[in-house]
């Protein structure tokens, strides 16, 4: 794996014609990265920079759907008083309905939680009981931050292009688990059913982090879900943050072996899920035109933007492809550097991906948003771009 140079200088375009495999580095890994994880969608730090009240930001940096929140949740939670007033059901009985119907399965299969972090937390307690967990990187930096609460043995394992080929060689083991997230943020890969069961017959736990599986319009024949009564060693953890548009409220659940999910439950705290994000669960898995809405939306929009990315500028951003509603773009032009100018001049808040230790400041990422805010961020980049090339110039780096 050749380590992530810029040798062209400040502005190191690319010798290859296209974003090809992922150019890491791999003297910075995971498992020791000890910062907090950074998370997309930090209005707060950002509006500072840009000068501005936090909600005045476009933010392409949190992979959240612009076309939400749904009507059918604000109707949903509109009237809070009840709800307000009483403790949530401790059995989550009717939410726990609707996940199961939503995805065809017992209710005893499904533990919602206080977004998927939560759900993530758990898992890698049973994670952290193995002799090592591989987690392939770059990585969601929360999976970190859980491994780490219980004492897990952290492996990284490096991603090369978003094929089969990334999990062949994976060793196995009885005492060997792995957390793997598909489609896979920061890339956007799109791994088969099929490759990720290979390695649920070679590994104790494979704990699938399917947070982004709802934007697929498509998703039987990717997600794991029946796969799960044949592997007890499978466990699904699903967001409803994303596609719903509601991090704030927060919401996720865990598919698994329903003894597996009693243990789990016997650690966490009584009712982590609030009665309105119980509601609001019920009434957007229910809402089958937004969810229409939202298919007919990403892939059209997703790849004109990546289209737009690409002739740019000759060489300088690479959009990988992507089977989520977030572009991972290799970039000529330094993510912080940009991320700051696009601030500055636009309130325009793209994630830099100096938080993924792997890919370090070469790459940004970019949450799909509508068509007229996608736009306006290439015309921004554009604008960007120029600045770059006048600044480079000028400082003698481009010479
Ligand atoms: C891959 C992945 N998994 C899980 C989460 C957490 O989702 P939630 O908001 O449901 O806790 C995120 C949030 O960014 C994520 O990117």
């Amino acid at each position: 794996m050749a380590p992530f140079t810029s040798s062209a200088g400040a502005f190191g375009a690319f010798s290859d014609d296209h974003a090809g495999g992922l150019v890491l580095n791999p003297h910075r890994h995971f498992d020791e990265a000890l910062d907090p994880p950074v998370h997309g969608g930090n209005r707060v730090w950002a509006a500072t920079i840009a000068g501005c009240p936090p909600e005045e930001l476009v933010d392409f940096s949190a992979s959240i759907n612009p076309l939400g929140p749904p009507q059918s949740i604000l109707d949903a939670i509109a009237n809070p008083q009840d709800a307000l007033r009483a403790y949530p059901d401790p059995t989550y009985g009717a939410l726990r309905r609707a996940i199961a119907d939503h995805h065809g399965i017992d209710p005893s299969w499904v533990m919602p939680g206080n977004g998927a972090a939560e759900l993530l937390t758990w898992a890698a307690r049973d994670l952290a009981a193995l002799d090592a967990v591989y987690v392939p990187v770059p990585a969601f930096g929360d999976y970190g931050r859980a491994l780490r609460a219980f004492g897990a043995r952290v492996k990284s394992w490096l991603l090369v292009g978003g094929g089969d080929r990334d999990w062949l060689a994976l060793p196995g083991g009885p005492k060997i688990g792995a957390i793997v997230n598909n489609p896979h943020n920061p890339t956007g890969f799109l791994w088969s059913a099929a490759v990720l069961e290979s390695l649920l017959k070679r590994l104790a736990l494979v704990v699938v982090d399917e947070a982004f599986m709802d934007f697929l319009p498509d998703e039987r024949g990717w997600s794991l879900v029946d796969r799960l009564e044949r592997y007890p060693n499978l466990v699904i953890v699903r967001s409803l943050t994303k596609f719903y548009s509601m991090p704030g409220l927060r919401l996720g659940y865990a598919i698994a072996h329903p003894d597996r999910l009693r243990r789990w439950n016997s650690w966490r705290d009584p009712w982590s899920v609030n009665s309105l994000a119980a509601l609001a669960g019920v009434a957007a898995l229910a809402d089958r035109s937004f969810q229409q809405r939202t298919w007919d939306w990403l892939p059209p929009s997703r790849d004109r933007l990546a289209l737009a990315l690409r002739n740019l500028a000759p060489d300088t951003f690479k959009p990988f492809a992507s089977a989520a509603n977030f572009l991972l773009v290799r970039s000529a032009i330094p993510g912080p550097w940009l991320q700051r100018d696009l601030l500055r001049r636009d309130r325009l808040l793209v994630r830099d991906c100096l938080s993924f230790p792997e890919l370090g400041s070469q790459y940004l990422r970019l949450a799909v948003r509508t068509d007229p805010e996608n736009q306006r961020l290439i015309r921004a980049l554009v604008a960007a771009y120029r600045r770059f090339v006048e600044e480079g110039a000028s400082d003698g780096t481009m010479g």
